[in-house]
């Protein structure tokens, strides 16, 4: 039990009880934030139990910062667990979604995972033990309307995980991706959206799915559920490859499952918009 644990987008949500919950199992945590004058609530929830966890500036997508947060951490000792936490969502439909700002989501969810993974996974490879674990999403597994650069920012972590799996799982290195649905964080406020100009195609679309993901995130699973299973997909002996975390998660990725591609999207239609 313990060794050194890094994760990613600490300063709320699920990164923050992440960072706790593997304290709470021993782990000395660096606690990466983007902003060190938003690690607040995390340093005051971490020292009222007491809890080795050390905030961090780590910006995923600065180099340097990525540099300096890997280093530090490996200072510290072997890294045995990353978790790939940083990320936001960009609403807003294919067609309108300024090509900048889909390269942005990318940079933050895709490539901002692959910095770590490749500044961390060496020593792990190396010492012949670790795991990486990346926060990717029921987004990651299906596709719906409105959030192109989500879903595909997800799917591409999805596929970068189930390769690297093959490349790292004989050097001892776990690679396992944990699947929420919605959860109760201040995801729905970060996300950004490209509102439709006027006469799109759209507006009625957006506005029925968008909206109707505000409403499930206020019914959302909580986030420090979504840290303990992130917590056992590091900890267990036999960690699997995929924790899907929330009934909601579970209910989608069990349609996916049994239905034809035809018939699991008429299942979509009916149940989003
Ligand atoms: N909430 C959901 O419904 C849900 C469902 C499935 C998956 N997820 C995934 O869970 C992860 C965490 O989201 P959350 O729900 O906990 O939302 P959140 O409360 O908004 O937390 C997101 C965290 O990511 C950080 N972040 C954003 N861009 C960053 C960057 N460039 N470098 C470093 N940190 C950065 C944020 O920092 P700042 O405070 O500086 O913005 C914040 O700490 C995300 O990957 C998200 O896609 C969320």
């Amino acid at each position: 039990m313990g060794g050194v644990a890094l994760v990613t987008g600490c300063s709320s949500g699920i990164g923050l009880e992440t960072a706790l919950e593997l304290a709470r199992r021993g782990h000395a945590v660096h606690a990466g934030v983007r902003d060190m004058a938003r690690a607040g609530d995390l340093a005051s929830a971490a020292g009222a139990e007491s809890l080795d966890v050390r905030p961090v500036r780590l910006d995923v997508t600065d180099a340097s910062s990525v540099r300096d947060a890997a280093e530090a951490a490996l200072r510290d000792g072997p890294v045995d667990v990353l978790v790939n936490n940083a990320g936001y969502a960009l609403f807003g439909c294919a067609e309108e979604v300024p090509l900048g700002e889909m390269r942005e989501q990318f940079e933050t969810n895709f490539f901002g995972a692959v910095a770590m993974i490749q500044r961390v996974a060496p020593s792990m490879r190396r010492r012949g033990s670790g795991r990486i674990i990346n926060i990717s999403s029921v987004a990651g597994r299906i596709g719906f309307p409105c959030s192109p650069a989500y879903v595909s920012s997800k799917f591409a972590l999805e596929g970068l995980s189930e390769c690297m799996r093959y490349e790292l799982g004989p050097h001892g290195v776990e690679v396992i991706l944990v699947e929420p649905g919605v959860v109760k964080t201040r995801f729905m406020e970060s996300a950004r959206a490209t509102e439709p100009p006027a006469g799109s195609a759209y507006a009625e679309i957006t506005q029925k799915v968008v909206g109707g993901i505000r409403m499930m995130a206020e019914l959302g699973t909580p986030a420090a559920e979504v840290a303990r299973a992130v917590a056992r997909a590091a900890t267990e002996p036999a960690p699997q490859p995929r924790y899907v975390v929330g009934n909601d998660a579970g209910m989608f990725l069990e349609a996916r499952r049994s239905m034809g591609d035809a018939e699991f999207e008429e299942y979509i239609k009916k149940e989003l918009f």
